[in-house]
């Protein structure tokens, strides 16, 4: 038997343009460089005991020994060893974690919990307080290990 295959429709005549706040609301990709970073701040203190009650669970305890990937330590592909951007640990962290609620966290958790696992794999003190240009400043251990395909 043969199927006609009409072609598409111009309109369908559903949906509406997207409103300015919908699209901002949604675009909240941060740069290497941290251009795009939020307003406010934390530290690894604060982002242990956020880090206890919401991702532990996942992650483990010390972020070594849960059923989701490691988060820390020199073995395996952690932050510590092979993100190359501190700024993608917040990116990551806002947009996908925790992985039961994501985008539940405010920018002042999210910071907290990016000091708490950056100072868990020792690349800052656990003192370090961290806004959007000291997460910025951050250089990550593995910074030299990638290859920019533009050759830059
Ligand atoms: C319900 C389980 C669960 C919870 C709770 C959870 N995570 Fe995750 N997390 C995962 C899984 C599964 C992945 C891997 C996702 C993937 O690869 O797509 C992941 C990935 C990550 C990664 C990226 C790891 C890598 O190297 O690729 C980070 C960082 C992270 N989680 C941080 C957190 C933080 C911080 C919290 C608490 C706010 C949290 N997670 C809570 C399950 C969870």
């Amino acid at each position: 038997m043969l199927l006609s295959c009409r072609r598409a429709p111009e309109r369908f005549g559903f949906g509406r343009p997207a409103a300015a706040h919908e699209i901002d609301s949604m675009a909240i990709a941060i740069r290497p460089d941290g251009r795009g970073l939020p307003r406010g701040s934390g530290d690894a203190v604060t982002g242990q005991v956020i880090y206890a009650a919401k991702c532990a669970a996942c992650h483990g305890v010390t972020g070594r020994e849960g059923s989701s990937p490691r988060l820390v330590g020199d073995t395996g592909k952690t932050i510590g060893n092979y993100w190359p951007y501190a700024t993608t640990v917040f990116d990551y962290i806002r947009r996908a974690m925790p992985l039961n609620a994501p985008g539940s966290l405010s920018n002042d958790e999210v910071y907290s919990l990016t000091a708490y696992l950056l100072s868990a794999n020792r690349v800052i003190t656990e003192k370090t307080m961290l806004d959007s240009a000291r997460l910025a400043a951050v250089r990550m251990p593995a910074r030299n290990l990638f290859v920019n395909d533009r050759g830059r």
